[in-house]
């Protein structure tokens, strides 16, 4: 399936959708999305979040929820951790990916972690041992979000060599993938090919993803921007929902229905059935009522002209 034509979109609305979201989402409701997303085609599904539920109660139910998603199968199950705790805890409950998130704005990690990013990344390369000295080092793989890479709504500018060391030391204490994201949507297409070249050159092979924020409408033309410099890999929000809980003003990730159509329309494969992905788009409305749900697609329908990469 790989190869330059196929591109990895990763399903992140029940972990970066839901964290905005008020209302208690019932278990059930979330392992009825994850199946019905799984049947799609998603080989990967950020299911949930290991945090205190002090500090975002959606999460409560996460052992819960990764354990009903690793029922279904047929996808890689991850979730995301803010520090070695949650990871520790992910590892215990067997999630097949764990995605650690650390900021490159020292000011949003602060807020959204209550340390520093050199901490944080102390506890990355922890998190690393743990899993090794567990035997899960084929099992678990390890994701690094640097979030807040292109600005962050608290401090304004991150610098890019900040990022550069980050990926750098990220790497070198064992990542499996890098996750560059631009949590409140700052970015811009030219920003994206000189901080994502840069990184590449600073880590060399390591597989690379980017996650990005429509906030300003930038995020499919950052999308295509990365494509461009030669990432395969996405994360993406049904109904473009999401936003960093800790981050003044973010609001949500780009609409996983949106760019798959971006993705097939210009001839990159997704290994998703794109009809079945609208219709569990259309029961998203049902999943969260009055929930503000984004997207262009939905509105307007596929153009007549449309079709799916082979
Ligand atoms: N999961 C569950 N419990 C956790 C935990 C985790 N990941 N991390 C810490 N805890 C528990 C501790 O065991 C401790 O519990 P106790 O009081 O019963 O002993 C309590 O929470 C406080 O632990 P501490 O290590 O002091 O954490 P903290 O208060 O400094 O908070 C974070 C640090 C990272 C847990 C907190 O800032 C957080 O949850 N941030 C959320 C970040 C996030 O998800 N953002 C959105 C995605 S970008
Ligand atoms: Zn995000």
């Amino acid at each position: 399936m790989a190869g330059p034509d196929f591109v990895s979109l990763r399903e992140v609305g029940l972990r970066d959708g839901l964290q905005l979201v008020r209302q208690a989402v019932p278990t059930e409701t979330k392992l009825d999305w994850c199946r019905e997303q799984a049947a799609c085609g998603f080989s990967e599904i950020e299911v949930t979040s290991f945090v205190p539920p002090s500090t975002i109660p959606q999460f409560a139910d996460a052992a819960e929820v990764l354990a009903g998603a690793k029922g279904i199968g047929g996808f890689r199950a991850a979730v995301l951790v803010p520090n070695l705790k949650g990871g520790i805890r992910a590892l215990e409950h067997g999630a097949e990916k764990i995605t650690f998130v650390l900021s490159a704005s020292e000011a949003h990690n602060m807020a959204n972690t209550r340390r520093s990013s050199d901490a944080s990344a102390v506890e990355f390369a922890e998190l690393v041992k743990e899993r090794d000295e567990r035997g899960l080092k084929e099992h678990v793989e390890l994701s690094a979000v640097i979030a807040t890479a292109f600005g962050c709504s608290i401090q304004g500018d991150v610098p890019e060599e900040r990022v550069l060391e980050l990926a750098e030391k990220l790497v070198t204490s064992g990542a499996d993938e890098l996750n560059i994201a631009d949590t409140v949507g700052y970015a811009n297409p030219a920003q994206v090919q000189r901080l994502l070249r840069g990184i590449r050159r600073q880590v060399g092979q390591v597989p690379m993803a980017a996650h990005f924020h429509d906030t300003r409408g930038m995020g499919l033309a950052n999308v295509f921007a990365a494509i461009e410099v030669g990432i395969r890999r996405f994360d993406a929000a049904l109904g473009g929902l999401g936003g960093c809980p800790f981050a003044p003003g973010a609001t949500g990730n780009i609409a996983t229905e949106d760019c798959a159509y971006l993705l097939e329309s210009i001839g990159l494969s997704t290994g998703v059935d794109f009809d079945r992905l609208l219709t569990v788009r259309g029961r998203l409305d049902e999943w969260l009522p009055g929930e503000r749900i984004e997207g262009r697609l939905m509105r307007a329908g596929p153009a007549k002209t449309f079709h799916p990469a082979a």
